[in-house]
């Protein structure tokens, strides 16, 4: 007798670093991974990855607003993008890959801008809680990827790339304030985080990532 097929559990990645720091390529090479050991891999973004979030998206990179603002339009975009994205996508038991995720709140508006962190901390309460986002569990990512990177290594990196939006624009200072943000929550959360060297050439972080996953026995080499 076959056994009763079973749909493979969801996997909620997140992938976070400060602008610079070299995610996207690796996020790509990672779907293309999971895809060819047959999982079905839901790619998304953060802020966006519905149409209401990627308006908010647009608002949130380009026009001035004070922090709390920024903070409600990111968490307001995040609310729509788990109900209708993320948690449909675990449920069927997707492989999710979400470049930033509220790691990035509480690293740009709690560390770069300086934002209340307790606020931040009952927006997340609000936003993420399970299921069916009513009531019971906080929804996180099984793992997040951190590509650690010095603001100036990042900052010259991003130096030749296309025109910068209002986080881009910003000096190093304020990305050393998001890198410690990121390593507030890093050190908060230690079991959820896996720190990459992302100074290093490209095929040493993507090494590094692989041997991640490889680790969890989330993907076979
Ligand atoms: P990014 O993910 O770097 O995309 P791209 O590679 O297209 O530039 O850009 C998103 C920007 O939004 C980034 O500078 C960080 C910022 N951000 C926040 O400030 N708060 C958040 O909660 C999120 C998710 C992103």
């Amino acid at each position: 007798m076959n056994p009763t097929p079973t749909a493979p559990a969801g996997l909620f990645i997140s992938f976070e670093g400060i602008d610079g720091a070299g995610k996207s390529t690796h996020i790509a090479g990672l779907a293309d991974a999971f895809e060819a050991q047959g999982r079905n891999v839901t790619l998304t973004r953060e802020p966006g990855g519905t149409p209401l979030a990627e308006k908010l998206r647009a608002m949130v990179l380009n026009d001035a607003m004070d922090p709390l603002t920024e903070s409600l339009l990111v968490f307001a975009a995040r609310r729509d993008h788990l109900l209708t994205v993320i948690e449909p996508a675990l449920a069927r038991g997707d492989v999710v890959l979400c470049d930033r995720f509220t790691d990035a709140t509480f690293a740009y508006q709690g560390g770069g801008r300086g934002f209340d962190l307790a606020v931040l901390t009952t927006l997340e309460q609000w936003v993420q809680t399970t299921p069916a986002l009513k009531g019971g569990p906080l929804r996180q990512p099984d793992l997040t990827v951190w590509f650690d990177i010095a603001p100036e290594v990042a900052a010259a990196r991003l130096a030749d790339a296309r025109t910068p939006d209002r986080f881009e624009a910003q000096p190093v200072a304020f990305f050393r304030a998001v890198a410690n943000g990121y390593s507030a929550r890093a050190m908060a959360a230690p079991e959820r985080f896996a720190r990459l060297n992302a100074e290093q050439p490209r095929e040493a972080v993507w090494g590094d990532l692989l041997a991640q996953f490889d680790q969890r026995g989330w993907l076979k080499r």
